[in-house]
Order: C-alpha cells, then structure tokens, then sequence
C-alpha cells in the first residue's frame, strides 16, 4: 500500500503469535511461583488494563523518567541524528509515538532516513501505528516487525547495501534485565549490527533515592494498581484464584544492586490455585513476591556494561538534573 504521491511501502512480520506468549506466560509464572523468593517477569503487567496505567503513570508528577527522557530527547535528536547518520532506525518495543516523531523529523531534517522498523510484541499496536506513520510519512519506508526484543532480535531486517541501521532502545527498559540477561541481550544486539552500526540507548541514573521511590511508589496508588494487574492477568490467562486486594505494593531502592525492586507483599497467609498449571502455591503472611527490577546507572556503569557487549560509547546527553541518559553506542 502507499498514501498518494507517496514512494514509501509498509510491511508487517509476525514472528510471536498469541500461542507463543501464552507459552512464555505459563513457563514464567510455573517457574517463577516456585522459585525461592517467588517471581513474575514484569513484561506481563502488559495486557490492555496494564497498558492504559503505564500511560497514566507517565503522566503522574512522581514520575520524572517518561517526560525526563522525552525533553532530552527533544533537547538532543537533532545532534543525536547528525552523529548517527544512520538510513534505518529501528526502535525496540515502539510504544512512545511523540519519541518515534521526534526521532523520525530529526532523521529526515539530517536527509539520512529512508527506513523505520518498529518492533512490538502486539501485532494491532504495530498495524495501527503503521498506518498512522505511513499517513504522516508518505515517503519512508515502514517495516513493523512483531517479536519479542530478547529473543526475535536476528529477525529484524538486515542494513540496506551500503547503509547502517541505529537501533533505539528507549525508555529506561534496559533497567528491567538482570545483569546477566542483559549482558546476554546487549552482547546479541552486537551480534547482529555490523561493526559501525549503533544503539541508541536510555537509561535512568542514580540519583536521589527521595526521587527515585516516590516515581514507583506514586501518592495516587496508580503504581500500586499496575503492579497488582499482573495478578490479573494470571487470574484471566491462567484460572487463578489471587485474592488481588490481598497484595500490598511495595518499592524498594536497593543501593548496593542500583535498582528499585518492585514487590507484592502478602497481607495475610494466603494459599493461591493456578487452575491451568494445576499448581498450589502458599504465601506467608508478609512474604513479598518480586515483579520487577528497574535499574538505575551511573554513566560510567553503562560506559562498563557496553564496553563488555563489544560496543564503545560514541556520545551521550544527559539533561540538566542527570536523572536521564541517552547513549549512542556503536559496534566495534
Ligand atoms: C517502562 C520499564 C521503563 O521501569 O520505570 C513504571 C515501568 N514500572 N512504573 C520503569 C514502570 C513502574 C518502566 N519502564
């Protein structure tokens, strides 16, 4: 398809289907139940619901990460662009639209982009940004690849001939991977860029911890509710039986890991049933299930972690309270 007058085309791959997520859903939480403390990966706060409060956390005043990185990278794209040079940029989970605009003007302003490929795990998100873009940017064009961005990376499209790919990777997200999965994420994301190519990478920093717990901890219990919703979700996908007002939230700022911890804590001793993994599990009063990790960098942590993927870093901006970094990394 192409909008009138325009040269740009659009395509859509499906490499992750609703029977793939469903298999993650039931291997994660069979194992992350029964792990010792208990654990859910924080992807599955994600359904519809959970979607539609990570929007409004970013809108809350406690939390500077989402509007923090958005001025910066107002503040910074049109240099970013310029050091780049790339044809292609990619964006690794293309949720934030005013992000993706700022990048795309900036991209086309510095006459280098040809090519956008967003990556998403949900195939209607994808289609509708699509033909949204495609409207907006008749001549680019558009390649929306839905997977998942730890294990569908090699299928993204390869750099044009003679041209080089940026990746982006926003939002501070890279702050949910434990070192060892990211480490193993950043070290596949230089397997699959040729020397040169780049990563475009947030990060939330250390700062002030009277900062940092209140933005995951917000007066309103928006943060709260999005926590609980993955108890939701396993009640829906999975038949089981959480008491999910029986769970109070808890962030935690651990200094000697440099994360907040976000955590369910059992009001009450609590015995849940997950009807489809035909699995019993028991809470103690008190006992606190883990549901993310969101981790915050000093500058030269993230310099470390991408030296040791095999990137070096080529420039970094960073606004004005140093809460926010964006890092162009490039492949060695
Ligand atoms: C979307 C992963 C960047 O870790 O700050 C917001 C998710 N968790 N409030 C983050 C989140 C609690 C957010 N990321």
């Amino acid at each position: 398809m192409s909008a009138a007058g325009g040269t740009g085309t659009t395509r859509l791959d499906v490499h992750f289907t609703n029977s793939d997520a469903r298999a993650d859903l039931r291997a994660d939480v069979a194992r992350g139940l029964t792990a010792v403390p208990k654990e859910l990966p924080p992807k599955w706060f994600y359904d519809a619901r959970g979607s539609e409060l990570f929007e409004r956390i970013t809108d809350l005043p406690e939390y500077y990460p989402f509007r923090t990185e958005r001025a910066l990278l107002a503040d910074s794209v049109a240099d970013i662009a310029r050091s780049s040079g790339a044809d292609t940029v990619v964006e690794l989970g293309s949720g934030s639209s005013t992000k993706t605009r700022l990048l795309l003007d900036a991209f086309l302003a510095a006459g280098t982009l040809r090519r956008y490929v967003p990556q998403d795990v949900s195939e209607s998100a994808l289609q509708g940004a699509i033909e949204e873009l495609h409207r907006e940017y008749p001549d680019l064009t558009l390649h929306g690849v839905v997977g998942d961005f730890t294990t569908d990376l090699a299928r993204l499209p390869g750099a044009d001939p003679g041209g080089r790919r940026m990746i982006a990777f926003l939002g501070g997200t890279i702050g949910n991977l434990l070192p060892g999965p990211r480490h193993a994420f950043l070290t596949h994301v230089r397997e699959i860029l040729a020397p040169g190519e780049q990563l475009l990478l947030g990060t939330g920093l250390v700062t002030d911890p009277a900062v940092m717990v209140p933005a995951y901890d917000d007066a309103d219990g928006i943060t709260a509710d999005f926590n609980r919703n993955v108890l939701r979700v396993l009640n829906r996908e999975l038949g089981a039986d959480f008491d999910v007002a029986a769970f109070d939230h808890v962030a935690h700022w651990d200094p000697a890991n440099s994360w907040i911890e976000m955590r369910l804590r059992a009001a009450r001793d609590l015995r849940v049933r997950v009807a489809e993994l035909d699995l019993e599990v028991a809470f103690d009063a008190g006992e606190e299930l883990v549901t993310e990790v969101s981790a915050k960098f000093r500058p030269e942590a993230i310099d470390e972690f991408a030296t040791a993927a095999g990137f070096t870093t080529t420039r970094r901006w960073t606004d004005p309270d140093e809460r926010f970094a964006l890092s162009l990394l490039t492949a060695g």
